[in-house]
């Protein structure tokens, strides 16, 4: 069962692909100056009723697991697949595989960057999309769930 029941927290993960074990340091104009580490401290801080996991790969294969192993029971996934969305069929496949909704996230406005990021193999299995918020992108993707 994948959806919130009566005595049980409804299960989301946020799924973090390559370098964004970076954020905080990495680009800072472009993906801002806070550590994910430390904004999902405020995320859970902020949705007390949801059971918010995360795990962060720079290896797509361990995203593709990670989408295998809570694909068939969490409410919904978060995922920014960082540049794996404009390369990775795998992923994509995973995503169209799993039962759970994904929501595909960027922090920037992909659409306004280079002819690559314009291109997603995550979108069109996605149940969203949600991009260009800055981190704020993840708590639109985890209201898309309440
Ligand atoms: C990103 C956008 C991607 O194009 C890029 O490769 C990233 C981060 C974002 O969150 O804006 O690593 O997914």
């Amino acid at each position: 069962m994948c959806k919130k029941d009566y005595f049980s927290r409804m299960k989301l993960l946020i799924l973090n692909g390559p370098n964004l074990n970076l954020l905080g340091k990495r680009e800072p104009s472009i993906y801002g100056s806070e550590t994910f580490e430390a904004y999902l401290k405020v995320l859970q801080a902020k949705y007390t009723d949801v059971e918010l996991h995360y795990f962060q790969s720079n290896i797509e294969g361990e995203l593709i697991d990670k989408l295998h192993e809570v694909g068939f029971s969490y409410t919904g996934v978060i995922l920014n697949a960082a540049a794996y969305t404009h390369t990775s069929v795998g992923i994509g496949d995973a995503v169209k595989g799993i039962e759970t909704p994904v929501i595909e996230v960027h922090i920037s406005n992909v659409h306004a960057r280079e002819a690559f990021r314009h291109q997603s193999f995550i979108a069109p299995n996605a149940k969203g999309i949600i991009a260009g918020f800055g981190l704020k992108s993840y708590d639109l993707a985890i209201e898309s769930f309440l």
